[in-house]
């Protein structure tokens, strides 16, 4: 069979498993950033770190994951931790149905008849196993191993399970999120959205292909593991959404995006939609050094957080006789007796949303507890509805040290903070 001409082939040809793969692992090796959940292998201590870095930047993770496993060091204190606990733990993290799975997911391993691992069943508290020499935490209950048993678990999806079997038990399981995606689709040339069944369908197996070629690679310690950590961190350090730094990128000469000049165009994720304005008056009623706060609901966004009673306006700007009268409609003062200024407004975002939320603050005289205070969020997110057919739900009147022991949603923690300045 005659030979096909070097320019007659696809313009992968370079890209593929066997040239890529020992070069992802060198850079690793040399590159890889020492993030405290690579010093471990302890499965309860990745899987914590991967459900925080959902949506969650490295950065801002590193704390969190610190101080959550020194208060929670294993998978039973966290299945017996009370929910005001774990809420606080997560405060600021958001997305807080990751935090409600990761402790249902905690409970359902402890009730397993086979959840006590080997060593702790037959030895008592010495540690026995690999995971336990190398790691501060105690692990005293079994982590599933099989990938489809991780997947099985609450808020555990098949990027995460991927993650938590290669980090944890060097399985050959592949992972696909923002950053293997932007990577591959500049490494392949892949130009059609990734959010398309057949493309993404086409990244998967792609990423499976790599791990499974770094799989066979037995001079390697963790091979998968590694493999895998490279492509995220290829995608966080180098291969970046703008102005990627492909002169120290280690496969930059088989990067069909790089060869095309292409970096920026790919991944093609097609529009954004747009952003939505929305607005919101906030109401921080004090008494006798007390602030009325609530607690959101079950089933709403931010469920189970706490914050001070507010409801969305238009998009219009306030006066104070209309902040007076929102106030009063949800019956949070006295008409007679409140002293109503300005506190701060808070702009953030969620998803497409750009919030703004301006807080009011209320002395009030009165020495009679509020009335019940009108909870929007019972009618679903933050949907606003008539004052008089909102379902009533009485809030509660607390000291400042109380509140701080509260999780808060960010932009109301952000009210708090302004509170504990002014003293
Ligand atoms: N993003 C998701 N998982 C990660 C990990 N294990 N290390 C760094 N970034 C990540």
């Amino acid at each position: 069979m005659p030979r096909a001409h070097a320019n007659s082939k696809p313009e992968t040809r370079n890209a593929n498993p066997a040239r890529l793969v020992p070069r992802l692992l060198a850079w690793f090796a040399a590159n890889a950033r020492d993030l405290p959940w690579r010093r471990t292998r302890d499965p309860y201590a990745i899987w914590v770190s991967e459900i925080m870095l959902q949506q969650t930047q490295v950065k801002t993770v590193i704390p969190y994951w610190e101080r959550w496993l020194r208060e929670l060091p294993t998978i039973e204190a966290l299945a017996q931790a009370p929910s005001e606990k774990i809420h606080k733990l997560w405060e600021g993290l958001g997305y807080y149905t990751r935090v409600r799975n990761l402790q249902k997911a905690a409970q359902q391993i402890v009730a397993r008849p086979d959840a006590l691992s080997p060593s702790r069943r037959s030895r008592g508290d010495e540690a026995q196993t690999k995971n336990e020499l190398e790691t501060p935490h105690v692990v005293s209950y079994k982590f599933p191993e099989s990938f489809d048993a991780i997947l099985d678990l609450p808020g555990i999806g098949r990027y995460t399970a991927g993650a938590i079997a290669s980090i944890a038990f060097n399985q050959p399981t592949p992972i696909l999120d923002g950053n293997v995606i932007r990577v591959l689709t500049r490494v392949f040339g892949i130009a059609e959205n990734p959010k398309e069944k057949k493309t993404n369908a086409k990244l998967w197996q792609l990423a499976e292909q790599l791990v499974h070629h770094a799989s066979r690679l037995t001079f390697h310690d963790s091979p998968c593991s590694h493999l895998n950590q490279s492509l995220m961190e290829l995608g966080a350090l180098v291969c970046t959404p703008h102005s990627p730094q492909c002169a120290v990128c280690p496969v930059q000469k088989l990067c069909v995006a790089r060869k095309k000049n292409l970096q920026e165009k790919l991944p093609n994720l097609g529009k954004r939609a747009a952003a939505t304005e929305r607005r919101f008056l906030a109401f921080v009623a004090e008494r006798n050094g007390k602030f009325l706060v609530r607690q959101r609901p079950a089933g709403v966004v931010n469920a189970h957080l706490w914050e001070f009673p507010n409801v969305e306006v238009g998009a219009r700007l306030c006066e104070p006789q209309h902040v007076l009268a929102e106030f009063n409609a949800l019956r949070v003062t006295d008409p007679r007796s409140e002293k109503l200024e300005p506190l701060c407004t808070i702009k953030h975002s969620i998803t497409r949303y750009r919030i703004t939320l301006e807080a009011w603050h209320a002395e009030l005289a009165n020495p009679q507890p509020a009335a019940p205070v009108s909870d929007p969020a019972q009618n679903g997110s933050h949907a606003r509805t008539a004052p008089g057919r909102r379902p009533a739900r009485q809030g509660c009147w607390l000291t400042p040290a109380r509140l701080r022991q509260l999780a808060f949603t960010s932009a109301h923690k952000k009210i708090l903070a302004v509170l504990e300045q002014r003293g």
